[in-house]
C-alpha cells in the first residue's frame, strides 16, 4: 500500500493528511473562523487562506508523520465538489507537488470521500451499503454495492441539511456554523415546543426550504408577542428546529432501507456529528437490526484525512488524474463520473 499525502480546501477548512498502509499518519487542519463574521463563508477569503495554510500545513503533517517528500508515492487532492477559487489552491499546490516529485496525482470526489470516511478505523463497513452523507451542501442518500459502484437514490431537491442548521441557527442568533450551536442547545430545550411542518416530498427526495419558512414565521408570530421571544426560548427553539431536520432525514432513511435493504447503514458528513440524528438513526438500525457506522468527529466534517483514504482505493485501481486535471465544482456524484477524467 502506497504513503499518500492528500489535501482537502473545497470549502472553509485547510487541511492535509498523510496516510499510509498502517493508518493516518497524520492529519492536521484550521477551520477558517474569520467567516463567522459575515455569517457564512466568503469564497474569496476562503482561497486567500487556504492559499497562507498550505504550506505550513504540509510542513507540520510531514513532521508529525516523521518522513520527507520523497517518502510519498502519490498526491491527492479534492478536484470537487465545492467552491471553484478554493479548490483551484488545493489543486495548484498538490499539482506543483506531483509534478516536481515526479509523483501520481490522485483526484479525489468530496462526497465519495465522506463516505470512504468510514473505512480509516475499525469497524469498516461491509457491502452492500447505505450511507446518507449530510452536509453544508449536499443531503444524499447512497446505495454502495462496492466502493467503486454506487448510485445516489435520493437528494436534497432545494437547502442541505447543514443549510437548514445553519440558516435557523442564523434566524436565532446563533453564530455561523450554527449546527454544533444548535446540538448543543437543543439538548437543554422541548423539542415539542414549536411544531415546525416537514414537507412532502415524493420518492426518497428531500426539502427543507419550507422549514426555514415556517421557523421565520413561528418566530414573527413569538416576537410579536414578546420582543425577546428568541432570547428567553433559544434552547426551545433549537431544540424544535433541530426535532423537525431529523424528522426529514429518518423518514427517508428509513423509506430508503426498506426499498435498498443492507446489513449496514452509516452517517457521514459535518451534520453526521449531530447527537439527535446519530440518536434517531441508532434508533432505527435497532429495528432495522442492520450495523450504524459513525465516523470519528474529526472525520465527519470536512477533512483531509478521507482524502487520502479515498485516494487509497483509486492508487489500488490505478486510477490517476492528469497533470491539467482542473476544479470541478459542480462534480456529479456518479460511479461513471468518477472515471471521465476531471
Ligand atoms: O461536511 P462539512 O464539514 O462541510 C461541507 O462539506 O459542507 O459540513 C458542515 C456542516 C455545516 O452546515 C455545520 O453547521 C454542520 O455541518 N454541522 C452540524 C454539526 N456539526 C457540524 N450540524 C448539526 N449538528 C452538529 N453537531
Ligand atoms: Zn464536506
Amino acid at each position: 500500500m502506497p504513503t499518500i499525502l492528500a489535501v482537502e480546501s473545497s470549502c472553509d477548512d485547510t487541511s492535509v493528511a498523510i496516510a499510509s498502509e498502517s493508518g493516518v499518519l497524520a492529519h492536521v487542519g484550521r477551520s477558517q473562523l474569520l467567516h463567522e463574521t459575515y455569517g457564512g463563508v466568503v469564497p474569496e477569503l476562503a482561497s486567500r487562506e487556504h492559499l497562507a495554510q498550505l504550506l505550513p500545513l504540509t510542513r507540520q503533517a510531514l513532521k508529525l508523520a516523521g518522513i520527507s517528500t520523497n517518502q510519498i508515492d502519490a498526491f491527492a487532492v479534492t478536484a470537487g465538489p465545492g467552491l471553484p477559487g478554493a479548490l483551484m489552491v488545493g489543486i495548484s499546490f498538490v499539482k506543483s507537488l506531483s509534478l516536481v516529485l515526479n509523483k501520481p496525482l490522485i483526484a479525489v470526489h468530496h462526497m465519495h470521500a465522506h463516505i470512504m470516511a468510514h473505512f480509516i478505523d475499525p469497524p469498516k463497513p461491509s457491502f452492500p451499503l447505505l450511507c446518507l452523507t449530510v452536509s453544508g451542501g449536499h443531503t444524499q442518500l447512497v446505495y454502495l454495492s462496492e466502493p467503486f459502484e454506487f448510485k445516489v437514490i435520493g437528494q436534497t431537491l432545494d437547502d442541505a441539511a447543514g443549510e437548514a442548521f445553519d440558516k435557523g441557527a442564523r434566524m436565532l442568533g446563533l453564530p455561523y456554523p450554527g449546527g454544533p450551536h444548535v446540538d448543543a442547545l437543543a439538548r437543554q430545550g422541548n423539542p415539542s415546543f414549536l411544531s415546525l411542518p416537514i414537507s412532502k416530498v415524493p420518492g426518497l427526495n428531500f426539502s427543507f426550504s419550507g422549514l426555514k419558512t415556517s421557523l421565520s414565521n413561528a418566530l414573527d408570530k413569538g416576537k410579536g408577542t414578546r420582543p425577546d421571544y428568541i432570547e428567553v426560548h433559544r434552547a426551545d427553539l433549537c431544540a424544535s428546529l433541530q426535532r423537525a431536520i431529523i424528522e426529514m432525514l429518518i423518514q427517508k432513511l428509513k423509506a430508503a432501507s426498506q426499498l435498498y435493504p443492507s446489513a449496514d447503514l452509516a452517517l457521514a458528513g459535518g451534520v453526521a456529528a449531530n447527537g439527535g440524528l446519530q440518536q434517531a438513526a441508532a434508533t432505527l438500525c435497532a429495528e432495522n437490526g442492520c450495523r450504524l457506522h459513525l465516523p470519528k468527529l474529526e472525520y465527519c466534517t470536512d477533512n483531509a484525512a478521507m482524502i487520502a483514504q479515498t485516494a487509497m482505493f483509486y492508487y489500488t485501481k490505478g486510477h490517476f488524474a492528469r497533470q491539467d486535471l482542473v476544479a470541478r465544482p459542480r462534480w456529479p456524484l456518479s460511479t461513471e463520473s468518477l472515471y471521465t477524467a476531471p
